[in-house]
């Protein structure tokens, strides 16, 4: 049996870096957080339960269209891709996507990125133990400000992928800039990219506030996140879970409101919250065909195919 590589390209581990950018976050006018310090272990658990809530129907719209599609995917991957190609999956988590592509693409080698580098071990340690025979990677990288791999990862004609409509959380001058490098990565191979479609404002709210509140809790995690980064001493009984449709940009935002007036304090510094003053915590842009097609065409795709589920609710785009 093979084993998996690993190749540590930043420190997502930094915890020094990751606390002056959770802090200056706080700090500022409208206080913010990024959305990639939900996924501790919890919050990736906790994100696996979200999928699984009647409101949040993006997973399983996407898993219908590799159903409904399959054979299409699979012909249209084998046509504009040479044989077995490196699959680079991006923010890969437990792998369950990309192993599903395995029977699609048949790559020659498969890398997997994820900021969060010790889960992604135990998930390839598994993968590896199903597939003896696959050459596995590992690659610890927050992608979030900038997309780049060293050439002797991928190969000539990649498939780079990127499920899950986890390109949401870039606003669009962002979501261009970052298609632009999954370009370049692909080396004149692909992207497969899932794209959740902009529909009906209250079914969106709903999405990000489910009923029993298994999105507050995702969103209240990151309290507990920050005191860990920080050393800070948020009390989450004291912060409100807000999920909100912008119409205007587009986007579901997510929010932490506080219930009192409360001040926040960490190691040489302090942030005062008025009672019902925001901490923003996540954007999740909604696109439609048309206006991912644009986004697609000015990032340098020329050779486009979208697939969407029965109900048009969520778009699958091979993009070349
Ligand atoms: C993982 C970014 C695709 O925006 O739908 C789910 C994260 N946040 N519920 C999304 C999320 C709240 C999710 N993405």
């Amino acid at each position: 049996m093979r084993e998996p590589q690993f190749h540590a390209l930043s420190q997502p581990g930094d915890a020094a870096q990751a606390a002056r950018e959770a802090a200056a976050g706080l700090l500022a006018p409208q206080a913010h957080s990024h959305p990639k310090w939900f996924y501790d272990r919890l919050g990736s658990h906790l994100f696996d339960a979200i999928t699984e809530l009647v409101e949040y129907d993006l997973t399983r719209n996407e898993a219908e269209i590799f159903i409904q599609h399959g054979p299409a995917i699979a012909g249209a991957l084998r046509e504009w891709l040479p044989a077995r190609p490196t699959l680079i999956d991006l923010g890969a988590g437990s792998c369950a996507k990309g192993e599903r592509l395995f029977a699609l693409a048949d790559p020659g080698r498969y890398v997997a990125v994820d900021i969060s580098v010790d889960f992604l071990r135990h998930s390839l340690a598994c993968l590896q133990r199903a597939h003896p025979d696959r050459e596995l990677h590992g690659v610890g990288l927050d992608f979030s400000s900038q997309l780049a791999l060293p050439d002797s990862l991928s190969s000539p004609g990649s498939l780079v992928f990127y499920p899950g409509s986890s390109i949401g959380n870039f606003a669009p001058d962002d979501a261009g800039r970052f298609l632009h490098e999954a370009r370049q990565l692909a080396r004149g191979g692909a992207l497969l990219i899932g794209v959740d479609l902009v529909k009906d404002a209250a079914e969106l709210e709903a999405a990000y506030d489910d009923a029993i509140g298994v999105t507050a809790a995702f969103n209240l995690n990151l309290l507990r996140r920050l005191n860990h980064l920080l050393g800070a001493d948020f009390n989450p009984r004291h912060w409100q879970h807000l999920a909100l449709w912008n119409e205007q940009a587009q986007r579901v935002e997510m929010h932490l409101e506080a219930r009192e007036a409360l001040t926040v304090r960490w190691p040489s510094h302090e942030r005062a919250f008025l009672k019902g003053e925001r901490i923003h915590t996540e954007n999740a842009y909604k696109w439609t065909l048309a206006g991912f097609e644009v986004l697609l065409r000015q990032a340098g795709y020329a050779r486009l195919q979208p697939w969407t589920d029965a109900r048009g609710r969520f778009a699958l785009w091979l993009a070349a």
